[in-house]
């Protein structure tokens, strides 16, 4: 393990930040409710293929995780943290929410992989850790919350010494009409802004993967036996030339120059 807790704030002095960073919802993910229920309410029925996908797509940045040094940003309840320590993974899972990493031990635990990992409670506006100190940092479905992605996409990459991932959910999409559905709403972005993000944060795009025409609330919706040949004519039409554009989701892979 990378021993995080022998440096907590030492190299990385804590700056206040005051209100330029911030992020939707972080009280919500606070409540013991909202932890318990995260997952059942996102990847039962149809969000099981929401899972499988957003899993795959983290296996498919990082590449072989072991011996990799990996910092996951927001990482919930764990679901990529825990099955990236499954397969050898140096990992470190941070959130800001002591219930979510409640619920990440717990599920660490089950996988009996509670001694491979550290969850700690911490905020990506200041992560805790020196400069280039991973190989790879990632953080699925928090850009969607952040109001300053650019301050939290520049700390990521402080600490990261190869690469960068995250997901951003798409403006050109359908998702734009289930967001007015949304109490919080998401910060949706174009690609042309992504590309920007990472040019100010000294990044390197190495791999974008477009998907999702339907968005990913439709899915957690609707049961499993009616998800899968709708996700298969989801693809299908997500292959065709263009239909990237109209893409709900996307994956970002990034090195550090
Ligand atoms: C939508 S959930 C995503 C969790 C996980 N990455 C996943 O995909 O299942 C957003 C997470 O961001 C966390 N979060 C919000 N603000 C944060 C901050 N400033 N620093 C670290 N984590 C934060 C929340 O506590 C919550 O667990």
């Amino acid at each position: 393990m990378v021993g995080v807790e022998t440096y907590p704030y030492r190299f990385s002095p804590p700056v206040d930040y005051g209100k330029t960073r911030s992020v939707k919802g972080e009280e919500w993910y606070q409540a013991d409710e909202v932890a318990e229920e995260y997952e059942e309410k996102r990847f039962s029925r149809g969000g099981r293929l929401i899972d499988r996908r957003e899993k795959q797509a983290v296996l498919d940045a990082i590449g072989p995780v072991d011996d990799q040094n990996v910092l996951e940003i927001a990482c919930g309840t764990g679901r990529f943290t825990v099955m990236l320590a499954e397969r050898g993974a140096d990992i470190v899972g941070l959130d800001i929410s002591a219930a979510m990493l409640q619920q990440g031990r717990q599920k660490a635990r089950d996988a009996g992989v509670a001694d491979h990992l550290e969850f700690m409670r911490g905020d990506a506006a200041r992560l805790p850790f020196p400069d280039d100190h991973f190989d790879t940092v990632f953080a699925m479905r928090f850009f969607h919350l952040a109001d300053t992605p650019a301050a939290f996409l520049s700390e990521m990459c402080r600490v990261a010494a190869d690469r960068v991932v995250f997901d951003t959910f798409n403006g050109t999409s359908t998702r734009s009409i289930y967001n007015w559905l949304l109490p919080m709403g998401s910060r949706l972005y174009a690609r042309s802004e992504v590309e920007k993000l990472l040019e100010g944060a000294n990044l390197e795009l190495v791999n974008a993967e477009h998907d999702w025409i339907l968005p990913y609330g439709f899915y957690r919706k609707i049961p499993g036996s009616i998800a899968d040949p709708i996700r298969d004519a989801d693809t299908t039409i997500g292959d065709l030339p263009f239909a990237d554009r109209f893409a709900s989701v996307s994956y970002w892979t990034a090195r550090v120059r």
